[in-house]
């Protein structure tokens, strides 16, 4: 007599959280998205997630959360309209095949808050259930089904640091000579990307064209100076954030007060973030600003792979 064995396979995909080094916005296109020129970097903080073939007893398609302590729960939809289903629908209409797996997400990137943490889902669904499924998709079409799902997604597939263009899907990978020490206050209250995307057309409705990022930025990074970049940091959505977060300024005033390079607000925030010299500088960074009553400080370093395996178990 032969007993069943019941063959699973977990994949579990790593993805990180981004900051723009220099993140330059020009006036809305026709589209409604902004044209930009920005520097990527993937930082150490991450989601991991494990996507499993379902039993014969299982529905075809489960998707669960579970989330950091510092994150609300109740941020994120788990429905339809999660990003991770979303990238999940397009790749098996992709491959013509249907949606099949029982994908966990595990959240350390917090919500709405200018890390791109729903934009490292979408890529870390798209590595492992194209795993899962052995689609198989090339680079090429793993690329453009991101850029689909989101202007971030494609850098979290490639992660390190890159250069980002068009509405910041298209990437391409930057040299970088640095490792880079980050401290990241999250805030509990998050902040839509489009609203801050339209406070930017109020505050400057002469946008121009978009310049790229000055050539000593680039020399910086490759040269892996943290004194040099710190000044050449540059976001283009932070004055509009601090406009309707002003909170944020205190922050980044005392953050830089308590001895940081530099404090910038990551993409459209509310999330700061404190470039520092030096992984002992990080952690009494860190330190300092708990000091100051910030329950949640994160010490990040940079830079980190993009969406890539981390466990595939046959059982
Ligand atoms: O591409 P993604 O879904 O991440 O963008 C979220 C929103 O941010 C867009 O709907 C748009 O309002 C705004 N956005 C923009 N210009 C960009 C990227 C995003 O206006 N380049």
């Amino acid at each position: 007599m032969s007993i069943p064995v019941r063959t699973t396979v977990n994949i579990t995909v790593r993805s990180a959280a981004k900051i723009n080094l220099h993140l330059g916005v020009g006036a809305p296109r026709d589209d409604g998205f902004h044209p930009l020129t920005t520097v990527y970097q993937a930082v150490g903080l991450c989601d991991d997630l494990t996507a499993t073939l379902p039993g014969e007893q299982d529905a075809p398609w489960d998707l669960r959360l579970r989330v950091a302590d510092y994150i609300d729960p109740g941020a994120v939809p788990v429905d339809d309209d999660n990003i991770v289903a979303r990238a999940a629908t397009l790749l098996a209409a992709h491959h013509g095949v249907p949606v099949r797996g029982h994908v966990d997400v595990d959240k350390a990137i917090p919500v709405a808050g200018g890390l791109a943490g729903g934009s490292a889902d979408a890529a870390a669904a798209l590595v492992a259930l194209d795993r899962l499924w052995d689609a198989r998709t090339s680079d090429d079409d793993l690329l453009a089904l991101a850029a689909e799902l989101g202007s971030d997604v494609p850098f979290a597939l490639i992660g390190g640091t890159a250069l980002g263009t068009g509405r910041g899907e298209h990437v391409m990978p930057l040299p970088d000579g640095g490792t880079w020490w980050w401290v990241l206050v999250p805030s509990r209250e998050g902040l839509s990307t489009p609203q801050v995307y339209r406070h930017f057309d109020k505050l400057f409705p002469d946008a121009p064209a978009v310049p790229p990022p000055a050539d000593e930025l680039l020399d910086a990074v490759a040269a892996g100076d943290p004194v040099r970049l710190a000044r050449l940091l540059r976001n283009d959505l932070q004055e509009p954030a601090l406009d309707l977060r002003p909170d944020l300024g205190v922050l980044l005033e005392r953050g830089e007060s308590e001895g940081a390079l530099r404090g910038i607000i990551s993409g459209s925030g509310p999330t700061c973030a404190f470039l520092c010299e030096s992984s002992d500088h990080a952690r009494d960074l860190a330190g300092a600003l708990m000091r100051h009553g910030h329950t949640v400080v994160l010490v990040a370093n940079g830079a980190v792979a993009g969406a890539h395996l981390v466990e595939n178990l046959h059982g």
